[in-house]
């Protein structure tokens, strides 16, 4: 089932519920390492990256099992253990396990952590970060080996607001004597979302959402029960993909305050977006307007939603620049959506010129990475015609299930 294939030129219609927030699931998973006792996490979603990280958690010695409610995980004994090798470089998160890792044995050797190929997504802000702390670092047979004798709080000033790095920090503060305070924090809900489940479980951490967090570190952590939230970039692929197929949806569970900048483009692009307790509902134009965007770190728009963006400024009216400033490689998927009939000049490796066209037409592409697999699916739903999408494996590492989801709406979708 690798495949996904699609019979495109259906407007969208009908209500999906959001499934649980992957890149919040992961760094509170990871961060469990840190209680000695057991926690439930609720709302986890079922992809392959959070079984990679129950994998590795196991292989860690952690007793999980998921349960009706969510995972359960008791990290009583952790060991030094041997983690699986194709968790850990198969995605970017197992990277939290460093910090988590450091706290709770002081030690950890792993591979260097891997993820999507959308660039070059060095790990030397976490380095440094750690190294503040007491953490010292050698590479030996090709794994990445932390040690920390006596792992202390410290002042850290990041020069550029990294998720990983800043969940990093606060793992290892939590752990750590003394106070942390971290300045250029990065402000992603789901930065928020893992200092208040350290919270729940005893930590002290202040100024979290903001870019200076401050952990006093060395608290006893207990075990707690925890809902993890909606996936912003799942709920973020729906509205857009709205936008560009047409029709009208309502995303059900929508992190609505969390999605400021992805609404305001749908509204530029012409679309109606109204917030709800419950979700979103959502309103297609006849035809995308263009847009200029630019990604950046949270509030600004996501990273994650630019390939999704592209897809549907494709099949939109009128001439769409964006740029890129986060990862680059995100424009990795042009060549497909070209072989779909989209225009699209890239001026360099950051920046985009899309040319509207018509009709994009249904036709064999392949995806390489997450979100840009996203897109073309995307893409396939507004193409007339036929697309047959390959390399789906990808898709399922951060969508619980893509093609019950735009069935749910109405879209002519299977998995092959
Ligand atoms: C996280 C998200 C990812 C999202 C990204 C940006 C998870 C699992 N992943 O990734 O989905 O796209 O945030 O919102 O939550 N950088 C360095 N040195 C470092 C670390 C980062 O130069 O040590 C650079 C990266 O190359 C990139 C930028 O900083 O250009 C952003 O990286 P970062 O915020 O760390 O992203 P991730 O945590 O990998």
């Amino acid at each position: 089932m690798d495949s996904i294939r699609i019979q495109g030129g259906i407007a969208l219609q009908g209500k999906v519920r959001i499934q649980g927030s992957k890149n919040a699931s992961l760094p509170v998973l990871a961060a469990t390492l840190l209680v000695r006792e057991g926690s439930v996490i609720r709302n986890c979603p079922r992809i392959t990256d959070v079984f990679s990280m129950v994998s590795l958690l196991k292989s860690l010695g952690c007793s999980v099992c998921w349960q009706e409610t969510g995972i359960f995980v008791d990290s009583s004994n952790v060991r030094k253990g041997k983690m699986p090798r194709e968790a850990v470089t198969g995605m970017r998160s197992s990277l939290c396990l460093l910090g988590a890792l450091i706290g709770r044995c002081g030690e950890v050797a792993m591979e260097y952590p891997g993820g999507c190929v959308i660039g070059e997504r060095p790990i030397d802000l976490h380095l440094t970060a750690l190294s503040q702390m007491g953490v010292t670092f050698r590479e030996a047979g090709g794994q990445l080996c932390a040690s920390a004798d006596r792992l202390q709080g410290a002042h850290i000033i990041l020069p550029f607001p990294s998720v990983g790095a800043t969940e990093n920090i606060i793992l290892a503060g939590v752990a750590a004597e003394g106070e942390t305070v971290l300045e250029g924090a990065a402000r992603e809900p789901e930065i928020l979302t893992l200092c208040r489940y350290l919270c729940c479980c005893g930590a002290c951490i202040e100024g979290a959402g903001s870019s200076k967090i401050v952990v006093r570190g060395g608290r006893r952590l207990c075990g707690t029960e925890f809902r993890v939230p909606a996936d912003r970039i799942v709920a973020g692929t729906y509205l857009l993909g709205c936008i560009g197929v047409g029709g009208s949806v309502f995303l059900e569970h929508a992190p609505v305050e969390e999605l400021d900048a992805v609404i305001l483009t749908a509204e530029q692009m012409g679309g109606h977006v109204c917030r709800s307790r419950d979700g979103l509902y959502v309103q297609a134009p006849a035809r995308p307007l263009p847009v200029k965007l630019v990604t950046s770190p949270y509030p600004g728009f996501p990273t994650d939603l630019q390939s999704v963006a592209l897809a549907v400024s494709s099949g939109g009216s009128g001439c769409t620049d964006i740029e890129e400033t986060i990862f680059e490689n995100r424009f990795r998927i042009a060549e497909d959506l070209k072989k779909m009939g989209a225009c699209i000049e890239q001026a360099d490796s950051r920046r985009v010129r899309v040319r509207g066209v018509e009709k994009l037409h249904g036709t064999q592409v392949e995806a390489r990475e997450l979100r840009g697999g996203a897109a073309l699916v995307t893409a396939g739903l507004m193409a007339e015609g036929e697309s047959l999408v390959r390399g789906c494996s990808f898709i399922y590492r951060g969508y619980e299930n893509i093609c019950r989801d735009f069935r749910e709406l109405g879209a002519r979708v299977t998995s092959v």
